[in-house]
């Protein structure tokens, strides 16, 4: 049998970004779990949704001939003027196609066209990659929370965007290729 062809495994995809909904959980879960070494459960993913109304959660799925498939996710809280990203993950096999960007893009542009003053996060320590996603954004280390993380005892900086205004969704790619 013929190994399948190169272009059979390059299916251009089509990234669409929305809210997250009950039915995307089971696919948030399992990329959580894959992902994180404290993983946020089933559970808290149902209070987020259905009982936190500070919460907003967006998801982006990668849309091909195939069943669309979530390949990333962002949760952030509104806390008065603050925006709290909670958490934001990539699926491995999507990272480095400007997703996160994506994503962060939109949450900052939403809470700024909300009237929200400015925006936190915490991040690991040794998380350089997600590090230098929120530099790009203009984030700013403002806080250390030593010994922060109960797995690794790795303590957490905490970051923020002291002024928020609308970031340039223009250069957003709509679009990818599979495997690239
Ligand atoms: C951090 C994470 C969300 C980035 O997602 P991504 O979709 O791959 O990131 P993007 O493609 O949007 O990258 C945007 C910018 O972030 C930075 N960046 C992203 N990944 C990076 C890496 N591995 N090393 C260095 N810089 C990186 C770069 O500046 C990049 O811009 P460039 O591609 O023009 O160089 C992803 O690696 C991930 O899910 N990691 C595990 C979960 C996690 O750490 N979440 C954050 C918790 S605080």
């Amino acid at each position: 049998m013929n190994a399948p062809s190169r272009q059979a495994t390059h299916q251009k995809l089509t990234y669409k970004l929305r809210r997250m909904r009950r039915e995307d959980i089971a696919q948030v879960f399992s990329l959580e779990q894959r992902i994180f070494p404290t993983p946020w459960t089933q559970k808290s993913y149902e209070f987020e949704l259905e009982r936190n109304p500070a919460s907003e959660q967006w998801v982006i799925e990668a849309v091909s001939a195939a069943e669309p498939q979530v390949v990333a996710y962002c949760v952030c809280w509104l806390l008065g003027e603050e925006l709290h990203i909670a958490n934001i993950a990539v699926a491995p096999r999507f990272r480095r196609r400007k997703l996160a960007k994506r994503l962060l893009c939109f949450v900052l542009n939403r809470a700024a066209e909300k009237g929200l003053r400015s925006a936190t996060l915490e991040v690991r320590a040794g998380n350089h990659a997600a590090q230098a996603l929120y530099a790009a954004f203009g984030f700013v280390e403002v806080a250390r929370r030593p010994r922060y993380y109960s797995d690794n005892h790795e303590d957490a900086l905490l970051m923020q965007l002291p002024q928020l205004k609308a970031a340039d969704l223009a250069s957003q790619p709509e679009t990818g290729r599979e495997g690239a």
